[in-house]
């Protein structure tokens, strides 16, 4: 059931809360691939009804960046959307969100003037914005996000307020590059050279090079934004009390930004724990 209009979504949640049954939303902003719907089969199993949400968020996107030719590909969505049996397909339009002006003073604090915030400032206010009313009109029970995108996961924890925030593993091909939405815009050339991103910086995690190693041979291939070892549950400094450990990267290959993550389980924290000399 597709619907764009927040009254008929409102008859329909009213219903199911009579009922009381568990609601989970998967937010996304379409074209949609295996990681979007990785999140969905996770929704299933905390609820008894998914929504999944189709919205391109103006707010999110700088103005010299691609919201005008961001992946709109509302049928297919709904097609592999209908073979997941997914409950409910929320598509609003600007006004839903925004009812008022898209605010761009949010204060995020520490979370948004690190990684991604450097290169973006604009992103996570537009992120939460959107988030944020998506809750206020929906108020499910849980909701789901991938770790793909940590830095927006940890803002949206951080923020969520009564709902449940799930995260998923990050999805990826079978080279290892992380799905996205936006891999589309890489050229041939680009999509070969994509998947060294991941190579590299699971050669860091396994501690069979070093940062600077890993910035000398990332070097060879993209124009680094930033790639930092960070604890996983605040992304401060790591300490000798970080329990995870997480390595962040964010890269430019021709016009393309690519971003990957691996969280290190306890062994191979310890190891790099070490390395650095944090233990
Ligand atoms: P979008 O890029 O469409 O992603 C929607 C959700 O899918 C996010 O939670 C994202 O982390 C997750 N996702 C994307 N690629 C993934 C992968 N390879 N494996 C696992 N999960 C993956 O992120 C957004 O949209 C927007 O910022 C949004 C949260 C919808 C707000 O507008």
């Amino acid at each position: 059931m597709n619907i764009s209009n927040t009254q008929s979504l409102q008859k329909v949640l009213s219903a199911w809360n009579k009922k009381d049954l568990k609601t989970a939303l998967v937010p996304t902003m379409g074209g949609l691939h295996a990681g979007h719907l990785s999140l969905i089969k996770i929704a299933k199993k905390y609820s008894d009804r998914v929504i999944v949400s189709i919205f391109v968020n103006p707010a999110q996107f700088a103005l010299n960046e691609d919201f005008s030719t961001y992946p709109r590909v509302l049928d297919n969505d709904l097609i592999l959307l209908k073979k997941e049996k997914v409950d409910l397909v929320f598509t609003p339009e600007v006004n839903d969100i925004y009812p008022d002006e898209i605010k761009k003073n949010i204060n995020i604090g520490e979370l948004d003037r690190i990684l991604c915030s450097k290169t973006r400032p604009h992103f996570f206010t537009g992120v939460l914005q959107a988030v944020t009313r998506l809750f206020e009109i929906i108020s499910p029970n849980y909701a789901i996000f991938g770790q793909k995108d940590y830095q927006q996961l940890k803002i949206i924890e951080k923020y969520s307020n009564n709902v449940k925030i799930i995260s998923a593993p990050i999805i990826r091909e079978k080279d290892n590059l992380a799905m996205s939405t936006r891999n589309l815009y890489l050229t041939h050339k680009e999509r070969q050279i994509a998947p060294k991103l991941y190579q590299i910086i699971y050669k860091l995690s396994e501690g069979k090079i070093d940062k600077n190693q890993a910035i000398q041979l990332l070097e060879k291939y993209f124009r680094i934004d930033y790639l930092e070892i960070l604890d996983a549950d605040n992304l401060k400094k790591i300490s000798y009390n970080s329990g995870r450990i997480i390595i962040l990267v964010a890269v430019f290959l021709g016009k393309n930004r690519l971003i990957d993550n691996i969280i290190l389980g306890d062994e191979k924290c310890l190891l790099l724990l070490k390395k650095l000399k944090l233990t």
